[in-house]
């Protein structure tokens, strides 16, 4: 009988919102469950785990990605923003002010998704027509049903300067 191969733990330095992070655990390990059980970053949040409804979006190397189907060792050296790293309560970024301001959350879990994946929308293409937000958004999944009031803080994010 041929023994299975043994995974080892592996050391990673992570650059989180500007900041080195070094985490030791399996390679394969979501990032997602690194930030909210290691790092104490909560904003990405945990929906289905299966990469399909974008509660867990993150921006890597300016790219909206799925932090819990990301694995950390695909992660090392790369720029890894997550909410936390945009704004605070206190300073808001403009995508979040706009969401506030046109009271895109109700339950909140999707919003952290929405942000993010229109922040990374807004930094490449800071004036995007209605359709090109839709078509951005269309991956995160709200089941509230504030589409039309996200669509609106998207639109409204675009006329200011990021
Ligand atoms: Fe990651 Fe749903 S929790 S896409």
């Amino acid at each position: 009988m041929s023994e299975q191969p043994v995974m080892a733990q592996k050391t990673v330095t992570l650059n989180v919102n500007g900041q080195a992070a070094s985490v030791t655990a399996m390679p394969d390990t979501p990032l997602l469950l690194i930030f909210r059980n290691d790092l104490a970053l909560n904003g990405p949040k945990y929906g289905c785990g299966l990469g399909e409804c974008g509660a867990c979006t993150v921006i890597i190397d300016g790219v909206a990605a799925r932090a819990c189907v990301f694995p950390l060792a695909g992660a090392e050296g790369r720029e890894i923003t997550t909410l936390e790293g945009i704004g605070s309560r206190a300073c808001p970024h403009p995508v979040q002010q706009a969401f506030i301001d046109e009271q895109a959350a109700q339950c909140g879990y999707c919003m952290n998704g929405m942000i993010m994946t229109a922040k990374a929308l807004l930094d490449r293409n800071p004036h995007p027509s209605e359709s090109e937000i839709r078509n951005e958004l269309s991956a995160n999944l709200c089941r509230c049903g504030t589409h039309i009031e996200i669509l609106r803080a998207v639109m409204r994010a675009a006329r200011h300067p990021l």
